[in-house]
């Protein structure tokens, strides 16, 4: 592929090529990204300039990002990184790459305006770090069970200068009774049995991912946990995936939010259900 002094141009359609062969969705754009990326533009700067010619060093790390990308490595874990909002994440295998569906929690948040937050299952620290990046005078307690995910978290919240804000821990839910303004969750919530791109099934982590036979497992254990801890909140938002939206709205008003609303996302699938009076 992308030899040394190798022109951008070529090294960009033998990656398409080879992307295209191998049945990744997105073979030009995820091509152009990594190029950019190793080449240390911008994707427009690469697309516009037609005789460019790679420096040894990032052809072959180019070369290096395709065979990765052949392997269905996501392009986030192949760049280590991911945007969220307005904030940068580091990202790796321990954690679900951010999906920008899951910026609707932060938009709920933004709606309530809390000046205290919980959020349950916080992976890479995506929503607690958004919520604390875009709400100053937030404090956000985020968990999660996986200590592989935490380390993660803990280091994007250090590297983005939020620590101070968010108090991770390592479990479930913390210590109750405790109360908050708002209880914010993207928990694992594919039905065990789905097929899965290899993207997602090869190499996200199953701990983020499966929940039980129709998914909501994972979700009907926090609520209760909630109820037994005794840790509450006025408002609720919980990220669903797909036919799931009637199902836990129902297990959101038996958990103590009588009021709920099903949202869905840009693509018209049930997405976030908020419980409200709790
Ligand atoms: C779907 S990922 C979401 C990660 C992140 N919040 C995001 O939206 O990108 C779910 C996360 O919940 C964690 N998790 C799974 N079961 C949990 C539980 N019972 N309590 C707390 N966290 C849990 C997983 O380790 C994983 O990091």
């Amino acid at each position: 592929m992308a030899a040394s002094g190798a022109s951008a141009t070529e090294a960009l359609a033998a990656a398409i090529d080879a992307f295209t062969a191998a049945g990744i969705e997105t073979p030009r754009l995820d091509a152009e990204i990594l190029l950019a990326e190793l080449a240390g533009l911008d994707r427009a700067a690469l697309i516009a300039d037609r005789e460019l010619i790679l420096q040894p060093a990032a052809a072959r790390a180019y070369s290096e990002a395709v065979r990765r990308r052949l392997r269905r490595e996501p392009v986030a874990y192949i760049l280590g990184r991911k945007g969220f909002r307005h904030i940068d994440l580091a990202v790796d295998r321990r954690v679900l790459v951010p999906r920008p569906e899951t910026e609707m929690l932060v938009e709920l948040a933004r709606e309530v305006n809390p000046e205290t937050v919980l959020e349950v299952g916080t992976g890479s620290g995506a929503i607690a770090l958004a919520v604390a990046d875009e709400l100053a005078a937030c404090q956000v307690t985020a968990t999660d069970v996986s200590d592989g995910a935490l380390e993660v978290a803990i280091a994007n919240a250090g590297r983005l200068g939020l620590g101070e804000r968010v108090r991770f821990i390592l479990g479930s839910l913390p210590e109750g009774p405790a109360g908050f303004d708002l209880i914010l969750a993207n928990l694992p919530y594919v039905p065990d049995s789905d097929g899965l791109p290899p993207e997602v099934g090869q190499w996200e982590p199953a701990g983020a991912l499966f929940g039980g036979p129709d998914g909501t497992r994972v979700i009907a254990e926090v609520l209760a946990g909630l109820g037994e801890a005794g840790i509450g909140a006025p408002v609720i938002g919980l990220e669903i995936g797909q036919g799931q939206g009637e199902l836990v709205a129902g297990m959101v008003r038996d958990a103590g939010w009588p009021e709920t609303e099903i949202r869905l996302d840009l693509a018209g699938i049930d997405r976030v259900v908020v419980g409200r009076g709790g």
